[in-house]
């Protein structure tokens, strides 16, 4: 398939768009600085499986806590990676079904996957890996070629 652009000059802070890339959907979430805070307070709690994404699946370049190449840009795969449904943005904290500890991440409706806002699988939840994120790089500031 061919690469996709993504013009997110209008992708205000917290809110996320939709691509579809070779039949996938993928996400581009514009993380608040309250978003990216959210990232190392679950690694600090432990509640991540793979924290460091060593089991995942994401170029070389978003190896890292954010699992992005700009710290506020999340690019990701929207597939989870337990059966492949399609996981819910769920940017609220601590809402009454998701409990107190939730930051907020991406919820699997089919057998309650959770994902925190750089796709990273918590712990106990019957995803094996963190979401995928696809290779992608930056045209400009405000336009991304995904593929
Ligand atoms: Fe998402 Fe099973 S397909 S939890």
């Amino acid at each position: 398939g061919a690469p996709v652009e993504v013009d997110i000059s209008k992708l205000e802070p917290g809110m996320l768009t939709q691509q579809e890339w070779r039949g996938k959907v993928v996400w581009v979430l514009n993380r608040t600085q309250d978003m990216l805070a959210s990232l190392s307070k679950l690694e600090q709690e432990g509640a991540l499986a793979d924290p460091n994404s060593d089991r995942s699946s994401q170029p070389a370049y978003c190896k890292n806590p954010h699992r992005s190449i700009k710290p506020e840009y999340l690019v990701a795969v929207g597939i989870c990676t337990h059966l492949g449904c399609s996981p819910t943005f769920r940017p609220d904290v601590a809402p009454a079904d998701l409990g107190r500890d939730w930051l907020g991440g991406f919820f699997c409706p089919c057998h309650g996957s959770k994902f925190d806002l750089a796709g990273r699988v918590y712990k106990n939840v019957p995803a094996p890996t963190n979401l995928e994120i696809p290779p992608h790089k930056y045209l400009t500031d405000t336009r991304i070629l995904i593929g």
